[in-house]
């Protein structure tokens, strides 16, 4: 099969497409036809070894050949004990653990798919394991009268983010870079940010913070939340998590406030609520470019460079 696939970590040209084996599906696991795999930020950081926490399982070298977690596809065979699909079924899921996506098949665990909507293309249900699961969790607390702050809302998860806690009925301000202040505010945004003008630490407090893309002293943060309020973190320089989780966690209960890490929650029943509400057309899915399996450097490099609004998908088959 083709595959887009890396040996050392690196800028986007160590990527090349090459012939591989099919990969067998072990007992549980489940051999996907890919149809389409969208592109998390998480693919770029796995691809360049950075921050440090993208060489969990691979401190040298990667752990996985093949990038690309949030796939969507049919199902090609499945290994010894999956009950719950068989050939031809229509899945997707967040294929964190072994990855692949970006490639002609990939096999993933029973437990990691869902059953893709009908209502849903491939490319959509691709956009929504990993960023919808973020943005879910993420955005717990959002409610009428409660000011939330959604920094890096421009982007895969930050887009599903501003929707629903826009639908939960907050007052949301939405951080990004220049060229996505239009778009932040087409998905509802009441109030938009340029990170590279404006500190959104040294505004408004605000009930509600999260944070795909952490860098500053917990100080700035803790400064930025309303007494009661909630800082959460989910990705970001490895320094700003750290003291995130240690000091943060302690000037917060200081001062009557939580700073915290998001650990997210993977798994169906983490990202099918959102198909449901995308079903209902009370979120959209915004899929900002396509790329072929030729184009996956491209790809990455559009999210990566931070050019992606909303999201970007790779479309195999
Ligand atoms: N905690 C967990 O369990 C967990 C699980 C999965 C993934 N993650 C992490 O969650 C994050 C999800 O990101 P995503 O896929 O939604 O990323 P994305 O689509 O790339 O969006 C991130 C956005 O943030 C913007 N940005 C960059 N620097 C910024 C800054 N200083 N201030 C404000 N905005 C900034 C980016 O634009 P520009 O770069 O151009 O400016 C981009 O629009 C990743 O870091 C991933 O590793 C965490």
């Amino acid at each position: 099969m083709r595959a887009a696939v890396y040996d050392r970590y690196g800028p986007p040209d160590v990527l090349r497409i090459d012939d591989v084996p099919v990969p067998a599906p072990a007992p549980g696991q489940v051999l996907v036809e890919v149809a389409a795999t969208s592109v998390n930020l998480s693919d770029w950081e796995g691809l360049r070894g950075s921050p440090l926490y993208a060489r969990i399982g691979g401190l040298r070298s990667p752990a996985h050949r093949i990038l690309g977690s949030d796939i969507a596809g049919r199902v090609e065979q499945v290994g010894e004990g999956v009950t719950r699909f068989r050939p031809g079924d229509e899945v997707y899921g967040d294929n964190l653990a072994l990855m692949g996506g970006f490639a002609e098949y990939a096999v993933a665990a029973e437990r990691a798919l869902a059953p893709k909507p009908a209502g849903l293309t491939f490319a959509e249900a691709s956009t929504l394991p990993q960023a919808g699961a973020i943005a879910l969790q993420g955005t717990v607390g959002a409610a009428t009268g409660r000011r939330v702050l959604v920094n890096g809302a421009g982007g895969g998860s930050g887009s599903f983010a501003v929707q629903l806690a826009k639908r939960l009925g907050a007052h949301v301000t939405g951080v990004d870079n220049e060229h996505k202040l239009d778009f932040m505010r087409s998905l509802g945004a009441d109030d938009v940010l340029d990170y590279r003008r404006e500190d959104f630490t040294r505004r408004e407090p605000y009930d509600l913070v999260l944070d795909l893309v952490a860098h500053r002293s917990v100080f700035a943060y803790r400064r930025a939340l309303a007494r009661g309020g909630r800082y959460r973190c989910v990705g970001g320089s490895v320094p700003a998590l750290l003291r995130v989780l240690t000091i943060g966690w302690l000037a917060g209960r200081l001062t009557g406030r939580r700073l915290g890490v998001l650990v997210v929650r993977p798994g169906p029943t983490a990202f099918a609520p959102l198909a449901d509400l995308c079903l209902a057309g009370e979120v959209a899915v915004h899929i900002d470019r396509r790329f072929g399996l030729d184009d996956v450097t491209e790809a990455l490099t559009h999210v990566g460079e931070g050019r992606a609004r909303g999201k970007v998908v790779v479309e195999i088959s």
